[in-house]
């Protein structure tokens, strides 16, 4: 895979801000993630509310993921994030999702506090450099959320490192990771290449501290498998490969906490 891995397209090894950044995240498959990842999001979300709540996407980017959940949880989804270019694809593209809603300064325009039954976070901590920013995000989510209301966030296991993924590489194998360390990670793209990303490693332990510190409680966290995925995900999407890599070392986890 190296010989491709190249990261040769516009955006390559940058974050995903800007008009480039939106398009190449855009242009990402995501196999792994629609395997271990967004449908154990929905399977968290849809154990705690039900239809017609309000869900907030914190991050959502171009809004495809917000769009599945509102389809499939039939909730209202209001999808927010610091790039208004993203939120221009996502407007674009996504005509399930209610509303979307620019952060700025750590703070989401035109949302009261306590307005959403739910919060997902999906992919977002891998943008964040330290510990403030962190807490910053975690704080907004804790403000937009009604008392007891599930926030779920996945997130990639930094200390995955070395194996080839469907769609996605972690880092160097062997690697132990501090909190917001930068990490190079490699997503697949849709036309078969490789995206080289530059990420901050989270390592999952760190978390449910950080949520508690934000004004969270109850901290569950799961790393869904290959097995559990015959009963979760798409069964397209999980007889079109064998998983080998997926099988052996789940790279995905899942974090539930309520708001206190
Ligand atoms: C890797 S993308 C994930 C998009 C989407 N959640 C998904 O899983 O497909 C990360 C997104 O988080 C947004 N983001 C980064 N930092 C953020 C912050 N502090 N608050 C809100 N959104 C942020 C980026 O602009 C980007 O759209």
């Amino acid at each position: 895979m190296s010989d491709e891995r190249t990261g040769d397209s516009p955006g390559a090894g940058a974050t995903w801000s800007g008009t480039e950044g939106a398009r190449a995240f855009a242009a990402v498959e995501a196999a792994t993630d629609w395997l271990l990842g967004y449908p154990f999001v929905f399977r968290a979300l849809s154990r705690r509310i039900g239809a017609g709540a309000v869900l907030v996407d914190y991050g959502c980017g171009p809004g495809k993921v917000a769009g599945h959940a509102a389809r499939r949880l039939g909730v209202r989804v209001i999808g927010v994030d610091t790039s208004p270019e993203m939120l221009e694809l996502a407007r674009a593209a996504e005509s399930a999702v209610a509303e979307f809603h620019l952060v700025e300064d750590g703070r989401t325009e035109g949302l009261d506090d306590a307005c959403a039954d739910a919060v997902m976070c999906n992919h977002v901590l891998a943008s964040l450099p330290d510990e403030p920013a962190v807490l910053s995000v975690f704080t907004e989510v804790r403000r937009l959320l009604r008392p007891g209301g599930p926030f779920v966030l996945l997130s990639t296991d930094p200390d995955c490192g070395g194996a080839e993924y469907a769609s996605l590489r972690i880092g160097d194998p062997g690697t132990v990771h501090t909190p917001g360390q930068a990490l190079t990670v490699w997503l697949r793209r849709t036309d078969g290449s490789w995206q080289e990303v530059r990420n901050h490693a989270w390592p999952v332990g760190r978390l449910p501290g950080l949520l508690e510190r934000a004004g969270f409680r109850d901290v569950v966290q799961e790393r869904p498998t290959v097995g559990e995925a015959l009963e979760t995900a798409d069964p397209d999407l999980v007889r079109s490969r064998p998983w080998t890599a997926e099988r052996e070392r789940p790279p995905l986890v899942v974090t539930t906490a309520l708001a206190a």
